[in-house]
């Protein structure tokens, strides 16, 4: 599904990238891991549309992508998440994923014109609005500002509104980041539950990597901008190189 080939990105003479290889099966969830300022958050980015990599290739079903802006990105069912999640905080719960759903879409000038077709697809977003929340167990919170939610909610939101988009494959960055252990389970669990019933593939960043090892098929360890281990995560956790990097940095 996804394929990066020797990525690299400098910013000034410092070389967050430094030469990343890394194939993302279909239908699997697989981990980004690392210590602090490894260069995970740079990946995604440049994955992602935000950054043009310095050289590189990105490939998104057997398709070059890299150098596409995020929104091209967007349209080709790429999409992800922010480590600070980034929701319209005066919109409510709903309108947030409403809003999510039409970026998509986009309205177009012309479409005014074709009000049947127009509500149709409104009554659509709706109901798919309403099984998100379902699925995310937000429904209570609808009417609720966002801005009223709390952080775990608000991660929530995020992955709902990115599942608005009926992505093919979602980077999600620290989805459980700052949310406390049991919620966490709860999240990564919806995102295996994803994963398997609606034909998704997630990449995944997480900082505690005891949380992503019973939800991750796969798992990369980017260090000092280098992939320095990848396997299953049994076989990664019990990777000496990948204990000494993660004591080295407490
Ligand atoms: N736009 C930028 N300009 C200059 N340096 C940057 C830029 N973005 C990131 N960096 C540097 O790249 C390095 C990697 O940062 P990045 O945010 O990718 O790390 P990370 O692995 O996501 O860390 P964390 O676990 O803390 O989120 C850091 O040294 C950071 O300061
Ligand atoms: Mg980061």
């Amino acid at each position: 599904m996804l394929k990066v080939v020797d990525l690299h990105k400098d910013f000034g003479g410092l070389k967050v990238l430094d030469g990343v290889d890394l194939e993302v099966e279909r239908n699997q969830v697989v981990g980004l891991i690392g210590p602090n300022g490894s260069g995970k958050t740079t990946l995604f980015n440049v994955i992602a549309g935000v950054y043009k990599p310095t050289s590189g290739e990105v490939l998104l079903d057997g398709e070059r992508v890299d150098g596409l802006k995020p929104d091209q990105l967007y349209r080709k069912g790429l999409v992800r998440t922010f480590q600070i999640p980034r929701p319209f905080r005066k919109l409510t719960v709903l309108d947030n994923l409403l809003l999510a759903g039409r970026e998509q879409i986009g309205e177009r000038f012309l479409n005014v014109f074709r009000l049947i077709k127009w509500k149709m697809q409104e009554k659509e977003l709706l109901e798919k609005a309403e099984e998100i929340m379902d699925l995310l167990n937000l429904s209570h919170l609808s009417d609720e500002y966002a801005g009223n939610l709390s952080g775990g909610q608000l991660k929530l939101l995020e992955l709902g509104r990115a599942l608005m988009s009926d992505p093919k494959i979602m980077l999600l960055d620290e989805p459980a980041g700052g949310v406390n252990p049991t919620l966490a389970i709860r999240l990564f669990g919806k995102i295996r539950e994803l994963a398997e019933t609606r034909n998704l593939t997630f990449f995944i960043i997480e900082h505690r990597m005891e949380t992503l090892m019973n939800y991750s098929d796969y798992m990369f360890v980017l260090y000092r901008g280098k992939i320095i281990v990848e396997g299953e995560p049994k076989k990664v956790m019990d990777d000496e190189r990948v204990i000494e990097v993660y004591l080295g940095e407490l």
